[in-house]
This record gives structure tokens, sequence and C-alpha cells, in this order.
């Protein structure tokens, strides 16, 4: 039997990831700061590590064959636009650690959740913005710390492949939502913070919208994104990818969906300031098409209807965080 490890498992793809690679058969440890919030463990071991330290480091990545890394300070906009330093510190220390103790331990395998953050500012300033191919990246602009981390991340993991005998594969994620995923407390994304708000808004209401709701964004669903993660660890490919849909909405869209699969199609929108992000992101999945003969499939509609049911569960049973 296999075993790995994966780290930010106590968060929402890593838990999600956990009880995937358990359905496989697996042995898995998962590693984290904390315990999934929502959910029981899966995992045939949990381990409460800050991998901000080297020793804890080590202590994850022990006895596994394959890392899949996900462990992150992170968030929605709300929250990568506000704590750059601290996100920047450390994502860095987590990523220089967690690579280089599965490199000691003799790690086969290692996965590296990147997001759609390392794009340039400037391939994403309107809104009918062109999808973007991973060869995009450069030359290098991400609007934020978090963009800018993953992108030196990724470049970690390309350099260690290249110079010592480990795989490495690389994840960029597109806004990825999907129920047991965070709904609350600011680092919400927009998928789960607009289902909270129409689940709290009344017949008739009015609910806020950070901007002029024209910005777009594609959204990734987690089945279809755990499913993408086992296939490109399975792969043979080492360079980038995107895992995403390239099914583009603007946010306004979005908080329409969202009020149709929750039965309120009258509800209204306030806009109010707040931070907005790249006014247009869409993924190009020509490569990833190529490389995997397989892209997400889920539709917006269909994803987000047992998304916005759990976090309406949640905040009328009273469970809140
Ligand atoms: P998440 O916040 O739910 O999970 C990340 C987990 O990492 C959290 O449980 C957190 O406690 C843990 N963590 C943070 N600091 C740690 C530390 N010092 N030591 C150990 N664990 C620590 O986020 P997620 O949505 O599950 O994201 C997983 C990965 O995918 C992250 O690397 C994230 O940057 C990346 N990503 C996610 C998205 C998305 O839309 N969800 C998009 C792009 C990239
Ligand atoms: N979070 C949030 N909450 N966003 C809102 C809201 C709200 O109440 N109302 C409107 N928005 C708008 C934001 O202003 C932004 O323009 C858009 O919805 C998307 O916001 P987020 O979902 O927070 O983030 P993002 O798509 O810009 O970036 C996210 O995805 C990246 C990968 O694609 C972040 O989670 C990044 O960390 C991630 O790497």
């Amino acid at each position: 039997m296999e075993r790995v490890c994966v780290t930010g498992a106590g968060g929402f793809i890593g838990h999600h990831l956990v009880t995937f690679l358990k359905a496989k058969g697996y042995w898995v440890r998962g590693v984290d700061l904390k315990y999934p919030e929502y959910t029981n463990v899966d995992a045939d071991e949990f381990e409460l590590l800050d991998l901000r330290r080297w020793d804890a480091a080590l202590q994850a990545t022990r006895g596994v064959d394959h890392v899949y890394a996900l462990a992150a300070d992170m968030g929605g906009m709300g929250y990568i636009s506000t704590h750059h330093a601290e996100i920047l510190h450390s994502n860095s220390l987590i990523n220089l650690h967690t690579i280089d103790a599965a490199r000691i331990h003799g790690v086969q395998r290692y996965l590296y959740s990147s997001s759609a953050c390392i794009y340039p500012e400037y391939r994403q300033t309107v809104t009918d913005v062109v999808p973007l191919k991973e060869s995009d990246a450069y030359p290098a602009q991400p609007q934020d710390a978090y963009g800018w981390e993953k992108l030196f991340s990724e470049l970690l993991c390309s350099y260690y492949a290249d110079e010592h005998p480990m795989q490495t594969r690389i994840v960029r994620f597109h806004n990825v939502y999907g129920p047991y995923g965070t709904y609350d407390g600011g680092r919400e994304k927009a998928p789960a913070a607009l289902c909270r708000k129409v689940a709290l808004a009344g017949d008739g209401g009015r609910i806020e919208i950070w901007g002029d709701g024209a910005q777009t964004r594609s959204f990734c669903y987690i089945d279809d994104c755990v499913e993408g993660i086992y296939r490109i660890m399975q792969s043979d490919f080492a360079e980038p990818l995107n895992l995403g849909t390239d099914e583009m909405v603007s946010i306004a869209e979005l908080a329409h969906v969202v009020a149709e699969v929750a039965g309120k199609r009258d509800i209204g929108l306030e806009h109010v300031a707040g931070p907005q992000g790249v006014r247009g992101r869409n993924s190009d999945n020509s490569l990833l098409r190529e490389v995997l003969g397989w892209e997400p499939t889920t539709s917006l509609r269909d994803g987000l209807s047992p998304t916005y049911q759990w976090i309406e569960k949640r905040l009328t049973s009273g469970e809140r965080t």
C-alpha cells in the first residue's frame, strides 16, 4: 500500500483530498495546524504540526512515498489583500521546509498547490479577459505577495526536480468552491460568501457585493479539483498546469445563480467598496486537456447547489464556526 502525506489536511481542499485518497486505498497522514472544522478526520494518522518549523516538516514527511503540499496561509481577496507580510513569511517557510524535508526522506513524488494568482496583473485588466495559458506566467507581475510566493515555490519545485531524484507536480488552482469550505470569518471566497449572504437575506432582500459586479472569474467545484489533483500526480507532466473551468461569469452573474439555486430569484444587489483583485480571470484548459485528456466538468449551477445547501444548513441549524 502506498503511503502519502497531505499537508493542509485540516483545510478545505486538503480534507476532501484525504477522503478521496483513502477511498483509493492509500495510507494517508494528514498534517495541519488544526483539525478539519466541519467534518471528521478520515486520515490514518493526523498530526498537528506547524510547518513553518523545520522539525515539524521533518516529522510530517517521514516514511511516505508521496507528498501533496497544500498547507498555506490563504483566503479570498478580503484576506490576501490585507496580510501580505504574514502570507509571504509563513508560506515561504512552509514550502522551503516541506520540500527539503521530503527530499531528505527520499519522497518520490511531490505535488505543489499553486494558484491562478501567479498570473501577471497586466493580463487581467478587463472583464472580457483572454483565458490564461500556463505560458502567460512570465514576465511575472502577480498582484499580491500571495501570488509572488506561489511563483517562487513553483520555481523551487522545478529546481528540486532538476537537481534531486524527486519528481514534482505543480497545479495552478482557479478559485475552488464546494461544501465544507470556509464561508465566514474573513477568509471566504466569493462563492461561499455569496451563498452565506443569500442564505441570510429574506425574500426580496438585498445582498452586498464588492465592486460593480462586472469583474469576472471561473470557479472549480471541489470534486473536480481533487480528481484533477490526483490525475496530475499520476501523470508524468512536471510543468505547471491550470486546474479550473473555463466557464467564466461575472460576480453579479454568480450572485444570480446562487439566488436561483436558493429559490430566492428576486434578491437585489447592493454594490459596496471592497477588495476586488484582478478585473477578469479565466482558465485556458488546452494544456490540461492535452496532458490528461480530461478537464473539470461540473457546471457552476450544479456545483453551487450542494454548496449553497450545506452553507444554508450550517447557518440555519446554528452551527457556526
Ligand atoms: P485552506 O485555508 O482551507 O487550507 C489550508 C490549510 O493549511 C489550513 O487548514 C491551514 O490551517 C493550513 N496551514 C496554514 N499554515 C500552516 C502551517 N504553518 N503549518 C501547517 N498547516 C498550515 O485552503 P484551501 O482552499 O484548502 O487551499 C489549499 C491549497 O490550495 C493552498 O496552498 C492554497 O493556497 C491553494 N489554492 C487554493 C485555492 C482555492 O480556491 N481554494 C486557489 C488557489 C490555490
Ligand atoms: N470574497 C469575496 N466576498 N469576494 C467578493 C464579495 C464577497 O463578499 N463580493 C464580491 N466579491 C468579488 C471580489 O471583489 C473579487 O473581485 C471576486 O469576487 C472574487 O473574489 P475571491 O473569490 O475572494 O478571490 P479571487 O477569485 O480574486 O482570488 C481567489 O482565487 C484565487 C485562485 O483563482 C483567492 O482565493 C486566491 O487566494 C486564489 O489563489
